[in-house]
């Protein structure tokens, strides 16, 4: 057992006072080296420059081989499992998530697959809340024009059939500064109170995906509760292990981060912090079970029969990150340092520029594709995404800019996102800066390119 579980108390709490905070955590295991960094992500296909980490993550083999051996602990004996070790396992991720997002107290940390499970648990709340007349046809829902395609869907589920008005906060990409978001908030905020109306879910990103750029989450909260806004969801799928997160400083209702994105766990795992008020208790897990009713960190970590596995490696991944020298703070901060480097390289060698400033970017940095390659349409940037890993191996996501004043000449239309995770060489981003670069020189177009 590692040494740091011995010491968790009934309730899953650690009775080391001074844990507060992961990177404060005394190291157990000598740094990792390069070479076993190369062996973690030895599965990875070894022909393709994967600078897309933000997509879907990244798991390494040491925390594969400990998620199977959870599995075969249920295998084994799957009564023993049920009755004497899930549950138990559970808080102890949960504990482990407390202290990283530094949360008052375990019970505000619900354990549940994705972000996209958080985000209809808390949305199927307020469509109750209009259903059952709490709230008044019409009253607002503010969500950025960026929020995540499955959660813009969410809100139109739950929100807008329930007869929500929903108000989008239009932001500018290429973005130069916080004010510029914070602005537009206001106006969103200003159009959802006029009539007499009331703004009752703020949804706000902490990084948007598409473009990505981190949202100035806590000065928005802030403004929320300065204008009377009932809650705020913070959708920070993006979060752990690529901003620092601590629930006091940001002080929303509620916020969820996929653990699986940024912080090395299988797929699939995420947490929704719900801060501790009894005006917020009527939150339910969508698929009930026996335990409705009892809590949603405990409807949580019961949805039925299957593999919880991904959800107990929690602790495992912590003892992975404390391997690197400041822990998932070093990780997170080399990771920003490099891509913002990688991003500069990419814009000079193609004569454009990036789409925010670097204090914008987390581990993801936007980067303009040189105006030649002629993307003008979404169509166009799958197109290309599909022609960069067919073709040369790249796989990298693009976002696709309508210019504004309709002139597509000469003005960038594509951006890629690149990320860097602690698997990524130079060599990664060279691969990509070449193939464009080729793809330039041969006066390549996306017309060129049949439909995906
Ligand atoms: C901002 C944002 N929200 C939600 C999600 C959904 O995450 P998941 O597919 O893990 O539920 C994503 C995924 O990339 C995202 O970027």
């Amino acid at each position: 057992m590692d040494p740091h579980h011995e010491d968790l108390k009934e309730n899953g709490e650690s009775n080391d006072e001074n844990n507060n905070h992961v990177c404060k955590k005394i190291k157990i295991s000598p740094l990792i080296s390069d070479s076993e960094i190369r062996d973690e992500f030895s599965h990875h296909d070894p022909g393709v420059a994967r600078i897309n980490n933000g997509s879907f993550g990244s798991c390494p083999a040491s925390i594969i081989a400990a998620n199977k051996q959870w599995l075969l602990r249920f295998l084994r004996q799957p009564d023993d499992f049920f009755f004497n070790q899930l549950r138990k396992g559970i808080l102890e991720s949960r504990s482990v998530i407390k202290n990283l997002i530094n949360a008052d107290d375990v019970e505000e940390v619900s354990i549940v697959d994705n972000a996209t499970t958080a985000a209809a648990i808390v949305l199927q709340q307020i469509g109750w809340a209009f259903a059952e007349g709490r709230f008044q046809k019409g009253d607002a829902v503010v969500m950025l024009h960026y929020a995540y395609g499955a959660v813009k869907k969410s809100i139109q589920a739950y929100v807008y059939r329930s007869g929500g008005y929903v108000i989008e906060v239009q932001l500018p990409f290429p973005v130069d500064s916080n004010e510029e978001i914070i602005a537009e908030f206001r106006k969103a905020l200003e159009k959802g109170k006029s009539n007499g109306k009331k703004v009752r879910l703020a949804v706000i990103d902490h990084i948007t995906s598409m473009p990505s750029v981190i949202i100035p989450v806590k000065e928005l909260v802030k403004i929320c509760r300065e204008e009377g806004v009932d809650q705020v969801f913070v959708d920070a799928a993006h979060a752990i292990g690529n901003v620092e997160v601590d629930m006091k400083e940001i002080g929303a209702d509620f916020y969820t981060s996929n653990l699986h994105k940024w912080f090395f766990c299988p797929p699939s795992v995420a947490f929704l912090y719900c801060r501790n008020s009894s005006e917020l208790s009527d939150l339910h897990h969508p698929v009930v079970s026996h335990e409705y009713g009892n809590g949603l960190a405990i409807e949580s970590a019961w949805i039925g029969t299957r593999d919880y596995s991904s959800q107990l490696v929690v602790p495992s991944v912590l003892d992975f990150v404390n391997r690197f020298e400041g822990g998932i703070e070093g990780i997170r901060k080399r990771n920003h340092d490099v891509v913002v480097e990688m991003g500069e390289m990419l814009a000079k060698s193609w004569g454009t520029n990036l789409g925010s400033p670097p204090d914008m970017c987390s581990s993801m940095v936007m980067v303009g594709l040189p105006a030649s390659l002629g993307i003008s349409s979404e169509a166009d940037t799958f197109k290309l995404r599909t022609h960069l890993r067919e073709s040369f191996g790249v796989e990298v996501p693009i976002y696709f800019k309508t210019p504004t004043d309709g002139n597509k000449d000469g003005c960038i239309t594509g951006y890629a996102r690149i990320s860097h995770q602690i698997y990524n060489t130079v060599d990664d981003y060279y691969k990509f800066r070449d193939a464009i670069n080729q793809l330039v020189q041969e006066s390549f177009n996306c017309m060129m390119l049949l439909p995906n």
